[in-house]
């Protein structure tokens, strides 16, 4: 009978793990520590918040008190460990909060397990982390789990040092750790300020779409629910103090996607072919903007035998329907004050 705390389960990839964790493993108790910021929503987990082995926590990572007392309440055997500011356009906008919660807050919950843990054996801490912590590729080659660590943003830079601090903690105390470094995720339940979900969100309300620089950067992309098997099968069966590359080696253009993505839509919202595209708008590129990011899952897959389940085109077509039906959900949370914050930053060439 585990008891499993997993942060930032009211965030896009976290309600992922957390409706997988809890449908697949009744034996175990999942609890979902979240602050709710902008980017969490308990609407995210509607069909699992009734389940007998579900728990809903609010409550913040940087919050020692409350982090500690949580640990001594609970005496929790595993933390799958989400919780983040996830925006890089936000990180140059406010580096400190990123500071403040990924790097502080993962201290936090890392000394809690030390202090809860005085016997590790079947604890584990995972942490979910990102491939920009790597830097930006040229036009060849991939991140391997070798690759240098060489962060340039602060959300990247931010990551960097939550994942130094996880292996610092195993190699100074030995806590049971594990840390996964993944691409570009899409799927259900994306706040739309990342780029997929606003493009679609745009393109049904005819605004403009603000593609930074030329388009020519360059991401990897995988379907949030194969980032949640990968977290599945690496929480089980990852080796102790290793790192384990998740990606779908799918790389595409930002121009291409929204390209795609716009004739997708002009079928399904029953628009002529062009209409969409013709809302595309190049603005002022992102500060920093790393150029290219691709990943080799190589070890994840021959290691533990983790492959992506869906085509591209494929999962973009759900990740479409999903957003068209979704219509309320979309509306409650982009009906802050944050959307004006956005839209500011849009600077016409
Ligand atoms: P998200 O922004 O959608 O969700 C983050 C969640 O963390 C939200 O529910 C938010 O309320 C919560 N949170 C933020 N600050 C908190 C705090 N101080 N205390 C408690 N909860 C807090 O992020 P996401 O895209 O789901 O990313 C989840 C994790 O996966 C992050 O660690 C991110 O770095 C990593 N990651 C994301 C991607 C991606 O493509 N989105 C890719 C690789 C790795
Ligand atoms: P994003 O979804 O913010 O993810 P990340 O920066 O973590 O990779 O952006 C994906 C790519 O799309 C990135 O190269 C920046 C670009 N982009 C745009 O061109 N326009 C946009 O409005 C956004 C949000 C991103």
């Amino acid at each position: 009978m585990k008891k499993i705390l997993i942060t930032g389960g009211a965030g896009f990839i976290g309600c992922h793990v957390v409706r997988l964790f809890v449908s697949k493993y009744p034996e175990y108790t999942i609890f979902n520590l979240d602050a709710l910021t902008y980017a969490g929503n308990l609407e995210n987990l509607r069909d699992v918040d009734e389940a007998p082995n579900y728990r809903f926590v609010k409550g913040d990572i940087t919050d020692e008190t409350f982090i500690y007392d949580l640990f001594e309440e609970h005496q929790f055997d595993a933390v799958i460990h989400l919780a983040a500011e996830s925006h890089v356009d936000r990180s140059i906008m406010d580096p400190l909060a990123f500071v403040r919660t990924n790097v502080m807050g993962t201290a936090v919950l890392l000394n809690a397990a030390r202090r809860s843990w005085e016997r590790p054996e079947g604890k584990l801490f995972y942490h979910v982390s990102t491939d920009e912590v790597y830097g930006s590729l040229g036009s060849e080659g991939f991140f391997t789990e070798e690759t240098s660590y060489d962060p340039r943003s602060p959300y990247s830079a931010s990551k960097a040092s939550s994942d130094h601090l996880v292996s610092a903690y195993h190699h100074t105390y030995n806590l049971p750790v594990v840390i996964s470094n993944c691409s570009n995720n899409y799927g259900s339940y994306q706040f739309p300020e990342k780029l997929l979900p606003l493009m679609i969100n745009n393109i049904v309300h005819s605004k403009p779409l603000p593609v930074y620089g030329k388009g020519d950067n360059v991401r990897d992309w995988l379907w949030v629910e194969d980032h949640a098997r990968a977290i599945d099968v690496i929480f089980h069966n990852g080796r102790l103090g290793e790192t384990y590359n998740i990606g779908g080696f799918n790389e595409w253009k930002n121009i291409d996607i929204v390209y795609l993505l716009c004739s997708i839509m002009d079928r399904k919202l029953g628009r002529a072919e062009g209409e969409s595209a013709r809302l595309i708008t190049f603005v002022k590129d992102r500060a920093g903007h790393d150029k290219r990011y691709a990943i080799d899952a190589t070890k994840l897959n021959q290691e533990l035998g983790w492959q992506p389940s869906l085509q591209f085109q494929e999962g973009l077509e759900k990740t479409v329907d999903w957003y068209l039906s979704n219509t309320t959900w979309v509306e409650n949370v982009t009906s802050g004050a944050y959307t004006h914050f956005y839209e500011q930053q849009y600077v016409q060439r």
